[in-house]
């Protein structure tokens, strides 16, 4: 079954009619019809054709473009169209705009400018979803609703600041609740009213580069993250107002929103939408790691089930600062990496690229020559083709993954809102650097909750899992106890999800499973390093080490590395626990990858988690399967040709032939089917 109402993989773009002289619309039709497309995305930025001025609706110029697509079979996403404004209708309420944290006003302008909490704002949504849904509650081509647009910013305004105060009201019943969660007696800073507890800004607790750092601090981290927590709530509660509005005449209409992973919880933002979709615009010789980490965050988002791509640029994405083209065969690889890891749709942000603004020379399935001849033109023609061919192939299916890596986005704010010894940290990266060497490997991994079902996994990592709540600490125990391996780091297991510190010695709530605690911690600069010495059965040698060196107290876990430098040479930083049937690793600083990749491989050994396939270096392999197909995709992410051995039998799906090599040329890709398993 598809995630949304067509069966198959969605291939196409957003596409502008309010741009373009409905001449050029037929010319359009015709490009997208020899390219394949089978999906447009819709009124992403129409309100201003929909409602020019204030009154009625009028829905007459996207009726003329909508039945165009329809006479030509092809299918619709429909965008509320929420995220950009028009100038009347900011202009006459000026409380829509949103309000920065310097406390400046937003002014009409760009788009995504809006207060997620200004009454005015949420009737104007609610009306216009309500009238489309009504519009276009027979057109069937529709498959997918898109609320809104990605989100940018928060808001710092009034209305925010009332409606926040009447949410901590019900999330802690009283003041003194409140007080004592938040531990306000830390620089005397209690609350003795509900009107005096405002949005975090410059003007009351956030220190703006302080001693020259070039880092914000904030005086109190707890309150930055309550209130960052409360504008993804805020904009969770403008998805829920839409999908409403939609349900209200369309009652199984599908819903999405476009992520980036930017500052917000997006598991609140994940909760009322039937499926996640990502934006995709991975930069041109960024490994391909970074990319496939995305991919499996938004299918952990999805529950582990597929997941759309939105957004992806088929050539230039203009606002890089320096923006190389596409290289030959890069696009098809970007759109089936995502394929691969679960996506079920390539779409392109934009169909016709623009005559002016912003985003003129951003990348555009038909550019302004208004030409197919072209490189890209044929390029684009044959990853329609491709999809077409692979017509539904992939839906429904899964990635076989044994081992999870825990990434939470409150863990995010934690480590980035600085108050550590250490400013200089960068939560996804940390997990990055961990998820790089298993992709490498080709590994499948899960990016998962440390709340999640661990039970279909070996290994699980949670690196620099900062905060944790009881329920999360016991879910891990657990899975530790029933035999698998935890392995977390430094930075882990330190604070509740209000920022306060578990008591007790680091890290409180997994002394006992970790066979250890922390009795400092030093922070290093860019150029200090330090030593591990390994010592364990079956690694010893020394390996460089930094950023962050937890002295650990050893009470039960065993030593497998110790410090080879400074006062606390000799002290622990990296042990291993028995603990049930299962194994609890703790790796106290940021080794070199030498040592890391040495680290992870013994883990992986132990419990036999093999590659998909070993393939050269540079060479990716995934794969997605169902009850009875197993569908391997390789890449090639090297500058050479490479063919790569499979060992056995396979159908080159696209090619119909079966091989048991296949060479890969640069920037190339294969899907190919398992014959015998
Ligand atoms: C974002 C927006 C799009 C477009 C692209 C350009 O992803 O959602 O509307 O502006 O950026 O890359
Ligand atoms: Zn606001």
């Amino acid at each position: 079954m598809s995630i949304t109402k067509f069966d198959g993989i969605l291939y196409g773009g957003d596409y502008c009619p309010e741009q373009w002289d409905e001449h050029i619309w037929l010319e359009d039709i015709q490009i997208m019809k020899y390219y394949n497309v089978n999906a447009v995305t819709l009124n992403v930025h129409s309100w201003c054709i929909l409602q020019p001025k204030e009154g009625p609706y009028d829905f007459t110029k996207m009726d003329k473009m909508i039945k165009l697509l329809t006479d030509n079979q092809i299918n619709i996403i429909m965008a509320t169209g929420t995220a950009a404004l028009p100038n009347w209708l900011l202009n006459k309420y000026p409380d829509m705009m949103a309000e920065d944290i310097t406390g400046v006003r937003h002014k009409p302008g760009k788009r995504v400018n809006y207060c997620p909490n200004s009454p005015d704002y949420l009737r104007e949504i609610k009306n216009m979803c309500e009238a489309l849904a009504d519009h276009y509650k027979a057109q069937e081509n529709i498959v997918l609703w898109h609320l809104n647009n990605e989100l940018e910013i928060n808001c710092y305004c009034t209305n925010c600041a009332g409606k926040y105060r009447e949410w901590l009201k019900t999330k802690y019943g009283s003041l003194k609740a409140l007080n004592q969660k938040w531990n306000t007696m830390f620089w005397g800073h209690q609350y003795s009213a509900w009107e005096e507890i405002n949005p975090p800004v410059y003007a009351n607790m956030i220190y703006r580069n302080l001693d020259g750092t070039g880092i914000d601090i904030s005086g109190f981290p707890t309150e930055t993250i309550e209130y960052l927590r409360y504008m993804s709530i805020s904009y969770r509660n403008c998805f829920e107002i839409e999908k409403e509005a939609i349900r209200k005449y369309i009652p199984d209409a599908v819903v999405t929103n476009n992520f980036q992973y930017r500052n917000f919880n997006y598991d609140i933002l994940a909760k009322p939408l039937d499926v996640v979709s990502f934006d995709t615009y991975p930069s041109n010789g960024e490994p391909a790691y970074k990319a496939a980490f995305n991919y499996d965050i938004t299918r952990g988002m999805n529950g582990l089930k597929p997941f759309l791509i939105m957004e992806m640029s088929p050539n230039q994405a203009s606002w890089e600062k320096c923006a190389p083209i596409k290289r030959p065969g890069q696009v098809a690889q970007i759109a089936m990496g995502a394929l691969a890891r679960g996506a079920e749709s390539a779409m392109f942000f934009q169909i016709r690229r623009s005559r002016s603004g912003f985003e003129k020379f951003h990348g555009a399935m038909i550019d302004h020559s208004g030409r197919t001849d072209t490189r890209l033109g044929r390029e684009l023609m044959e990853l329609g083709n491709a999809f077409k061919k692979l017509k539904n192939t992939f839906l429904d299916s899964k990635i076989p993954a044994r081992t999870a890596i825990i990434m939470d986005w409150d863990c995010r704010w934690g480590v980035e809102i600085p108050s550590s010894v250490q400013k200089n940290m960068h939560y996804l990266e940390e997990v990055l650097y961990y998820y790089e060497w298993l992709h490498a490997q080709n590994i499948m991994v899960d990016v998962v909750r440390a709340d999640s079902d661990f039970s279909g996994y070996d290994i699980v990592l949670g690196p620099m899992l900062y905060m944790i709540e009881e329920n999360e600490a016991d879910n891990i125990k657990a899975f530790v106890e029933n035999g698998g391996t935890f392995i977390t780091t430094y930075y882990s297991g330190l604070a509740d999800k209000e920022d306060n510190i578990w008591m007790g010695g680091y890290p409180a709530l997994w002394k006992d499973m970790l066979g250890l605690w922390i009795e400092e911690t030093d922070a290093l600069k860019v150029e200090q390093s330090n030593i591990v010495q390994m010592s364990a059965s079956w690694l010893t040698g020394d390996y460089q080490c930094g950023f962050l060196c937890d002295l650990i107290r050893a009470e039960g876990a065993k030593v497998l590395g110790t410090y080879g430098d400074d006062f606390y040479q000799g002290i622990p930083c990296i042990t291993e626990n028995e603990y049930g049937a299962g194994k609890a690793v703790y790796i106290g600083t940021k080794p070199e990858k030498k040592l890391l990749n040495e680290l992870l491989k013994h883990y992986c050994d132990e419990k036999n988690i093999e590659p998909i396939l070993s393939t050269q270096a540079g060479v990716e392999a995934v794969m997605r399967m169902n009850d009875d197909k197993r569908y391997l995709f390789l890449f090639n992410h090297n500058i050479n040709v490479e063919t790569v051995a499979l060992g056995e039998q396979y159908k080159d799906v696209l090619q119909d032939v079966v091989i048991e090599k296949v060479e890969l040329p640069v920037m190339g890709y294969a899907i190919l089917e398992k014959m015998n398993f």
